[in-house]
């Protein structure tokens, strides 16, 4: 009974906006866009239950809020942890199709089964060496998540908190943070601002912006994982990567890169032309498969740092989905879901199973603090942090 009332409320919230109204008024002239955008936008409804986001966490509510637009793509995001909870865009025959994995309830989130699924990640995301670093001569301690390393900000990092959220319209939602002086050990109140934004294009913008009070290190991405043949159709081995990037950053047994910028030419790194990515999984012999268990890995960006640039494309096996990465970040940590479990249930049902799902975390390189040679990611007062990444989706032609 809970369930239905909560999908019949999304239901009823989708249905009395703009899009919607675009799509009923434009069915006097029923075309197959016409019934695709009406069929994407139900999509986005069927299997969320908005009741099961609204909650109080630490004293702040949670909510599910939907961004969609009249080409036939919707994306469900919560403000605990700014997570992408489904992003829904029609695949090759026109068919409605989740390529963002995550859960049905805000619980599961907040529980055991949670590896940042569809989280906003900071505020240092990727690893620090043995959680430390030091700016101006002193040392600052972070808590250690991951082996002898600090991952994603430590304890509690920006994925599980409540962000205050402003939804203006259809497409565009803003969520607000204030990280604490001292919070998780890093120094200055730092002000956080994302924006996403769902575009006719089919494209998810992520805006990030960033301000400090005090000297500060700040790296931030979305951890979203996709499967681009939708949610629960297994293996993402075949899906055809390519990257744009002639080097990558190798690391140690602990995933902190050794500080070496390596070129990917004849190695299995090399996705400079559309490869599967399963092509060089078990390449015997290849102590960076070995350490990480698989692709787990901060490519260095042709062109990355500057203007908005194409960091990597992706192509969905099975939906002719293809995934466009745009971003103004120099790399990308392109992850494909090694520690996958398949204990949990994702909310179509099906098992968070072993590579089942990728991610393309644009960002500054890991370990960044405690490596001279990479770009800095300090952030100082008066400055601005604000860093732009596109997933845009189309199909093949
Ligand atoms: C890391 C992986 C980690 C995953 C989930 C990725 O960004 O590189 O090693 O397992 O996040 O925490």
């Amino acid at each position: 009974m809970k369930h239905s009332i909560g999908i019949v409320t999304i239901a009823v919230a989708l249905f009395t906006t703009g899009a919607c109204n675009n799509a009923s008024q434009n069915s006097k002239t029923t075309n197959t866009k016409d019934s695709l955008t009406r069929d994407s936008a139900a999509a986005c409804s069927n299997y969320l239950n908005k009741k099961s986001f609204e909650d109080t966490v630490d004293g702040k509510p949670t909510d599910l809020y939907v961004l969609k637009n009249s080409s036939g793509a919707c994306a469900a995001i919560t403000n605990y942890g700014g997570r992408i909870v489904s992003l829904i865009v029609p695949d090759k025959n026109g068919k409605p199709t989740d390529v963002a994995v995550g859960f049905k309830t805000l619980k599961e989130y907040e529980g055991p089964g949670d590896a940042y699924y569809g989280a906003l990640v900071g505020r240092v995301g990727n690893r620090i060496a043995k959680g430390k670093f030091s700016l101006d001569g002193k040392t600052y301690t972070l808590f250690i998540n991951n082996g002898p390393n600090s991952l994603h900000g430590g304890k509690k990092g920006f994925q599980a908190v409540v962000w205050d959220a402003v939804q203006p319209n259809d497409t565009t939602l803003t969520l607000s943070y204030i990280s604490k002086d001292n919070e998780e050990g890093y120094p200055g109140n730092l002000t956080v601002h994302v924006t996403y934004m769902l575009g006719m294009d089919n494209s998810l913008k992520i805006n990030y912006t960033a301000t400090t009070d005090k000297k500060t290190v700040v790296n931030l991405t979305n951890h979203t994982y996709f499967n681009l043949n939708g949610e629960g159709s297994g293996t993402i081995l075949n899906h055809l990567v390519q990257i744009n990037a002639d080097k990558y950053t190798p690391v140690d047994a602990t995933l902190i890169p050794t500080g070496k910028l390596d070129p990917v030419v004849g190695t299995p790194f090399d996705f400079t032309k559309p490869t599967a990515i399963g092509a060089r999984i078990d390449t015997v012999g290849n102590i960076q498969m070995k350490n990480a268990g698989g692709y787990d890995h901060n490519f260095v960006l042709n062109n990355g740092g500057a203007a908005l640039h194409q960091a990597a494309e992706v192509t969905g096996d099975q939906s002719g989905i293809i995934m466009d990465v745009l971003t103004t970040e120099p790399g990308l940590q392109f992850y494909i879901g090694n520690f996958m479990s398949g204990k949990y249930q994702f909310k179509s049902g099906a098992a968070d199973n072993y590579r089942t799902a990728f991610c393309m975390e644009t960002q500054h390189f890991p370990d960044a603090p405690n490596q001279k040679t990479f770009p800095s990611i300090v952030l100082e007062p008066g400055q601005q942090y604000n860093t732009t990444t596109v997933y845009k989706f189309g199909v093949k032609k």
